[in-house]
């Protein structure tokens, strides 16, 4: 089945936030599945309480769906989700771009996208517990935002950012926010048919920083050690200078 036949779509001019429509969709007694797409944000919201940069031009949407898995399959989700993303920037590449697309493109754990080692995407995955009134109990919708730089990226953060425009990458802004959705459409379900495998070993091949060394709190104090592997449930396996292998669910890792 095609996404445009699970999902219905709802486009705005300019909203303060997708993420922030989504919530209010949602309190407002809005059921099913949708996707709400905005040209340009106010109040974008990133990781960690962060603005996300939203002018014209660059790709901002949120998928909205009740999520009817366990909570605790969250971290899969996110990486389902970078995964998805990352698939489908394949489709936008020239043949020299697409014989370097593993060198080109990579996903740093757990759920932005790089360009030239680059950010360009930034993925927010957010869960807003809600009373079904028909089934009287409370159910989990799920609110899943991305961001995309197409055209243009912010230059006075305390990281590297770029966009497709200013790599080279030609693309049509609809292209790319379709593929996106194509690709998260089939890795869902093959996720929720098959589980987890094929998506971790897949992911594990694309990304950035398995292998290096990075940074990360524990119990609220610095740490560093080696980022081993993907766990079955999704979490980052690092491994600590002592050779104790400790897991992380979510954070903001810094690698060197
Ligand atoms: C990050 O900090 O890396 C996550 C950025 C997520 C930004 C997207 S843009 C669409 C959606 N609406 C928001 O306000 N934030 C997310």
């Amino acid at each position: 089945m095609s996404w445009l036949n699970k999902y219905s779509i709802i486009f705005f001019d300019v909203l303060d936030s997708t993420d922030l429509e989504a919530k209010r969709m949602i309190k407002r007694g809005v059921r099913g599945n949708h996707v709400i797409v905005s040209a340009v944000q106010t109040r974008g919201k990133g990781r960690n309480g962060n603005f996300w940069h939203s002018p014209d031009g660059n790709l901002y949407f949120s998928i909205v769906f009740d999520h009817k898995n366990n909570l605790s399959n969250l971290s899969q989700l996110s990486l389902v989700t970078s995964l998805s993303c990352h698939e489908a920037m394949q489709y936008f590449l020239n043949d020299k771009e697409l014989s370097l697309f593993p060198k080109l493109f990579k996903i740093k754990w757990p759920n932005d996208l790089l360009l030239n080692d680059k950010k360009f995407c930034g993925i927010l995955l957010q869960t807003l517990p809600c009373m079904d009134v028909h089934e009287d109990k409370i159910i989990n919708y799920l609110i899943i935002g991305v961001g995309m730089n197409l055209t243009n990226s912010p230059k006075n953060i305390n990281y590297l950012t770029t966009s497709l425009k200013e790599e080279g990458i030609e693309h049509k802004y609809n292209d790319v926010f379709n593929k996106i959705m194509e690709r998260f459409n089939e890795n869902y379900k093959l996720w929720q048919a098959e589980g987890f495998s094929d998506i971790r070993s897949r992911w594990i091949q694309n990304t950035y920083n398995v292998g290096k060394k990075v940074f990360f709190d524990m119990k609220g104090k610095k740490n560093s050690g080696l980022f081993k592997d993907i766990d079955e449930d999704g979490q980052m396996v690092i491994e600590l200078e002592s050779g104790v292998l400790h897991k992380v669910t979510s954070c903001d890792v810094q690698v060197v």
